[in-house]
């Protein structure tokens, strides 16, 4: 299925030499003539491959070093020390091969011009990459479609709602039809109807041009949809890579135990919290978070106790999981 290897992320690492501020007036006077420098290491020795066509969740907590390593993939920022090659280039050589073949969307930056239409904007997009008039207003033209916003071409970038204008944003980054994507957070803001819409515009992009693409998303809906493989990585280096599923296997110490039973109402919350954290209690429902090898054993006691209708076991969604992993932090 995946083909040859696109992307090589070799010990890649990025420090950042940051001014140390210090408060007040003396710190300030001192800062006149001895700066103190902080370093931040925001990627550490950071190695992945991935293969033409994949499309994989980048995941980890606010300041992981996600950005950082898009930027550097997408030769924005030079890095520390380490290697990368993207469609065997070196991305901070900044060939102009290279280019023409690869996109990086920022969802908290914006590439279009705010002051012009949308369409006019992306025709200047266009005329940058050297793509000729009449090919750039094709793909615009099923881009929109695709995405929904055909009819909002001619309005102002500015106008625009904030997912309308992703979704140009979107159309903008895929004019010169590169074959690999970073995106960044691609629907962060985004009502629920335009995240699915890009959501789906995404995988069908996937699917058919075989475009490799590396997303990061606060919304685990995104990766679960999309993704297959996650990369997540914490403090700036790799914790996991490997299929979303096997994040539950590994990390899911919990499962969910719902017990529909007419006796719901009447358990204690005292009784139940032997068993594990009770989620929800209506009149005809317990839902109870059991530790995983506890499962088997809580059943079999509430069957003893209760008269059971039927009992559902879950597994814990993968965003409380991530939560929970980094939820200290
Ligand atoms: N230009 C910069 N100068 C100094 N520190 C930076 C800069 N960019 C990012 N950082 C720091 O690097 C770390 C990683 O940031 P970032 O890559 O944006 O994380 P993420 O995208 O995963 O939230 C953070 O601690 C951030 O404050
Ligand atoms: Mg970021």
């Amino acid at each position: 299925m995946a083909g040859e290897t696109v992307i090589n992320v070799r010990g890649l690492t990025k420090t950042f030499r940051t001014f140390k501020k210090q408060p007040g007036l003396k710190a300030a006077l001192k800062s006149l003539v001895r700066r103190d420098y902080e370093q931040v290491t925001a990627v550490r020795d950071v190695s992945f491959e991935v293969r033409e066509g994949e499309f994989v969740g980048f995941l980890g907590p606010n300041g992981a070093g996600k950005t950082t390593t898009l930027k550097m993939l997408a030769g924005l920022l030079y890095p520390s020390s380490g290697e990368a090659t993207v469609l065997g280039f070196t991305p901070w050589e900044r060939a102009d091969g290279y280019r023409r073949q690869f996109a990086l969307l920022l969802g908290q930056k914006n590439q279009l011009w705010w002051d012009l239409p949308a369409s006019e904007s992306l025709a200047l997009n266009a005329r940058i990459y050297g793509i000729p008039a009449f090919e750039a207003q094709r793909t615009v033209g099923e881009l929109s479609q695709l995405l929904d916003v055909q009819k909002k071409l001619d309005v102002m970038v500015r106008e625009l709602s904030l997912g309308e204008r992703m979704k140009m944003e979107l159309i903008a980054s895929l004019l010169h039809g590169p074959r690999v994507l970073f995106l960044d957070e691609p629907t962060i803001g985004l009502d629920v109807v335009s995240q699915k819409k890009v959501r789906e515009f995404l995988r069908h992009h996937n699917a058919t041009r075989r475009t490799t693409i590396l997303l990061t998303s606060h919304y685990m809906a995104d990766i679960e949809e999309l993704c297959d493989r996650v990369v997540i990585i914490d403090r700036g280096a790799i914790f996991f890579d490997g299929r979303l599923a096997e994040v539950i296997d590994r990390f899911a110490d919990h499962k969910l135990v719902t017990i529909h039973s007419p006796e719901a109402a009447t358990c204690s919350k005292e009784h139940l919290a032997r068993y594990g954290e009770v989620v929800d209690q209506t009149e005809e429902v317990v839902k109870l978070k059991v530790k995983r090898d506890r499962v088997i054993a809580v059943c079999k006691a509430l069957l003893d106790e209760l008269t059971v209708k039927d009992i559902d076991i879950e597994e814990v969604p993968v965003e409380e999981i991530i939560r929970q992993l980094f939820g200290s932090r």
